[in-house]
């Protein structure tokens, strides 16, 4: 297969993980005989720098015409300290999303059986535990009005959603859901928030369509206290923009390490792969960063968009195998030698 990814490396760590899975990728297409042709765009700070915009037209025009994007990170801190920036390389990802259409983002959390005893949570706690998020990427708090009056005095963001917008990424929670274990959690504020009532009566509406799939319907703070106390008593989750930002982030760290989960971002027509984890700023230059979350990215990228099952499998596996054999950066290594990023990515490639 001929396939064209555009490549967002972006800010931070991004260039150093988006290397290894690019290697992990070429190797792929040597082995099952693809052809890859990789369209870098600059994003995020680094496209502030240069060009003055953190989502320039040059590189939605290569993500629009790519198959697939694969993405590094976003962010800078010389702008998180910044309130008066003017523009900020985080708005680069919401142009991005907003003018790709990408409105679900798929995040996993699973856990790795030779890992489990880095997670924050107690063995028994997360055994077994295998949900995924479904966030709502282009709507809500996000992409509401939002502005300053009395003189700058009063600060305000609206919440806004329509029926369709619920519909569409409900949808996609359902039939997700099919293919897994049958059972959905719609999380909202329903008790307090309009927006929530109408996500909550909309999904209603809809479980005549799917009989099969047992929905359940969970306010968010009881969710948030669940998924550390029992996460492998969930399945499929959606949810609404800020819910799921803040959720998935909770979520991410069952694993054992954030560095560890993958994420998809679709819409109708595009979608793009990234790792979960931020920019981490503070590791950015020093090949320490956990390149596997990009690498796993990479494979969902495979799977869900390119529909190459073997291929997806192909780099699964080399990932497990180089956590058993404790291939591992430092943020997983404990005692053990910490292999840097780069190392981590040839790794993967020789033992593919
Ligand atoms: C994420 C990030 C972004 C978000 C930021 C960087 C704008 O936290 O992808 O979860 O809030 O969506
Ligand atoms: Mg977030």
């Amino acid at each position: 297969m001929k396939l064209t990814i555009a490549l967002l490396a972006g800010d931070g760590i991004g260039p150093e993980v988006i290397a290894q899975a690019v290697k992990v990728c070429d190797a792929i297409a040597v082995k099952f005989n693809h052809q890859i042709i990789w369209k870098p765009a600059l994003t995020g700070a680094a496209a502030i720098d240069a060009v003055g915009d953190p989502y320039p037209d040059e590189t939605h025009e290569i993500c629009l015409n790519a198959d697939a994007v694969l993405f590094g990170a976003i962010g800078h801190p010389k702008y998180d300290n910044d309130p008066s920036a003017k523009v900020r390389p985080e708005q680069g990802l919401l142009k991005m999303r907003k003018k790709l259409g990408l409105f679900a983002n798929i995040r996993p959390t699973f856990t790795f059986p030779s890992l489990i005893d880095n997670s924050p949570l107690k063995r028994e706690r997360i055994e077994g535990t295998d949900l995924v998020f479904l966030r709502e990427l282009t709507g809500g708090i996000y992409f509401g009005e939002k502005g300053r009056k009395d003189g700058g005095e009063t600060a305000f963001d609206t919440c806004t959603y329509t029926r369709e917008e619920v519909i569409r990424l409900a949808k996609k929670g359902f039939e997700l859901a099919m293919v897994r274990t049958k059972k959905l959690c719609c999380v909202d504020k329903a008790n307090v928030m309009e927006t929530s009532r109408l996500w909550r009566e909309t999904v209603q509406s809809m479980e005549k369509d799917y009989p099969e799939v047992t929905v359940s319907y969970e306010f968010v703070d009881a969710v948030a206290m669940r998924l550390v106390q029992w996460p492998n008593s969930y399945d499929v989750l959606i949810t609404e923009n800020l819910f799921g930002d803040i959720l998935t982030d909770e979520a991410s760290v069952i694993s054992g390490s954030m560095g560890l989960m993958p994420s998809a971002s679709v819409g109708e027509k595009n979608a793009l792969y990234e790792p979960i984890h931020g920019s981490y700023p503070q590791a950015a230059g020093k090949d320490i960063a956990n390149p596997l979350a990009t690498v796993l990215s990479a494979a969902m990228m495979f799977e869900d968009t390119f529909k190459l099952t073997e291929e997806a499998k192909a780099i699964r596996n080399v990932v497990n195998k180089s956590l058993e054999q404790g291939i591992v950066t430092e943020d997983l290594s404990g005692k053990n030698k910490a292999y840097k990023t780069s190392e981590v990515g040839n790794w993967l490639v020789a033992n593919l």
